[in-house]
């Protein structure tokens, strides 16, 4: 597999490159006021009566407020203190929507958010009946001023898994990707295999020969996003997974990317079939988690020999044939 606009990025993770479209905008913190409930409003290209919004209030104020605070802003009476903080609805950014990173969501993406909550968080899953939670979704998006003017994105449509009874072979792809191709270490999340092995995977990948890693492999690098901290990427041997731990909900997130942060949009960047061996990759990581081989694979990464890389020769002799499987 060929993919050209990847390789002259390197050795710059490919997150950066492909990220073209990704524009935090830290300082778009929008003033909005009291939702008006007198009047339809058009939210996301659709217009919604003043009833509706009223139902909507009334079950926000029930439910959501004690986080969300009364006009959204996130700072409401059970929200001190909270890591990671109740979001301020107002920003209208969100994380966790299959559209790409950064656009709106559409009410199915809601619906899940809220009915299957955030994993490792203060947010829950609330179960609210069909018809409330409709109008519920849309006065959440009235807090929003972003929603009047913006349409929600295109939903990202993924494959079928195409590793089903050949895991192993996925998790064995989703390793050299995550490390060799996506680069995924290089300036964001942990990474889970030996030095020698993440130049080996990248040469035969890109092609590209890794002289240098950064100190502390090992870790997740804090990253800018939208939300006014930075946000440290997942360890996926360490962190729940806010948005669910089936190889379905992580090859999701890839796919979509993740909204207000440095995490980008994959889908139609690298084929479904690495999307999909990077989310067994995932899964199989998660699945180490307080488990004495999560332990017993941190303390060898860390007790590995200093890096010193492999006699030079010239990449680009055989970077085709390297990066043609
Ligand atoms: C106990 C506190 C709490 C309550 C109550 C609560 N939330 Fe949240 N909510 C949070 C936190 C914390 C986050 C941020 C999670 C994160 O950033 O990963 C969040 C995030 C969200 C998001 C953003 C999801 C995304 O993908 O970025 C939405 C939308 C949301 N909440 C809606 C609601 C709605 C609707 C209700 C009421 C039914 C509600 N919340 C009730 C704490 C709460």
């Amino acid at each position: 597999m060929r993919m050209p606009p990847l390789i002259p990025c390197l050795p710059m993770p490919i997150a950066m490159c492909a990220m073209g479209t990704l524009i935090l905008c830290g300082a778009c913190r929008p003033a909005s006021g009291p939702v008006p409930l007198d009047r339809p409003l058009r939210l996301g290209g659709r217009s919604v009566s003043p009833e509706h919004l009223r139902v909507g209030a009334t079950a926000y104020t029930h439910y959501c407020r004690p986080c969300h605070g009364d006009n959204g802003d996130g700072a409401g009476p059970s929200a001190r203190g909270l890591d990671p903080p109740a979001r301020d609805l107002r920003l209208g950014v969100y994380k966790f929507a299959a559209v790409p990173a950064g656009q709106l969501p559409n009410d199915a993406d809601f619906r899940r958010i809220i009915r299957g909550g955030l994993h490792g968080t203060a947010m829950l899953a609330w179960d609210i009946p069909d018809p409330e939670l409709d109008n519920l979704i849309q006065y959440i998006k009235a807090l929003a001023p972003r929603w009047q003017t913006e349409n929600p994105g295109e939903p990202i449509v993924l494959s079928r898994d195409p590793w089903v009874g050949r895991e192993a072979s996925a998790i064995d792809r989703g390793k050299r990707v995550y490390h060799g191709l996506a680069q995924c270490a290089v300036a964001c999340h942990p990474a889970y295999v030996p030095r020698s092995e993440i130049s080996a995977f990248a040469r035969e990948l890109t092609g590209m020969r890794v002289e240098e890693f950064r100190a502390d492999l090992y870790t997740s690098v804090p990253k800018p996003s939208d939300y006014g901290v930075p946000i440290l990427p997942p360890d996926f041997i360490f962190n729940s997974l806010r948005s669910g731990e089936a190889t379905l909900d992580i090859a999701k997130t890839i796919a979509a990317g993740v909204g207000g942060t440095a995490m980008p949009t994959w889908k139609n960047v690298l084929p479904d079939v690495d999307l999909w061996a990077m989310a067994h990759y995932v899964r199989a990581l998660a699945a180490l988690r307080d488990t004495p081989a999560g332990e017993e694979l941190r303390t060898r990464l860390l007790g590995q020999p200093p890096w010193v890389p492999p006699p030079g020769e010239d990449a680009s002799t055989d970077a085709d044939g390297a990066r043609s499987q």
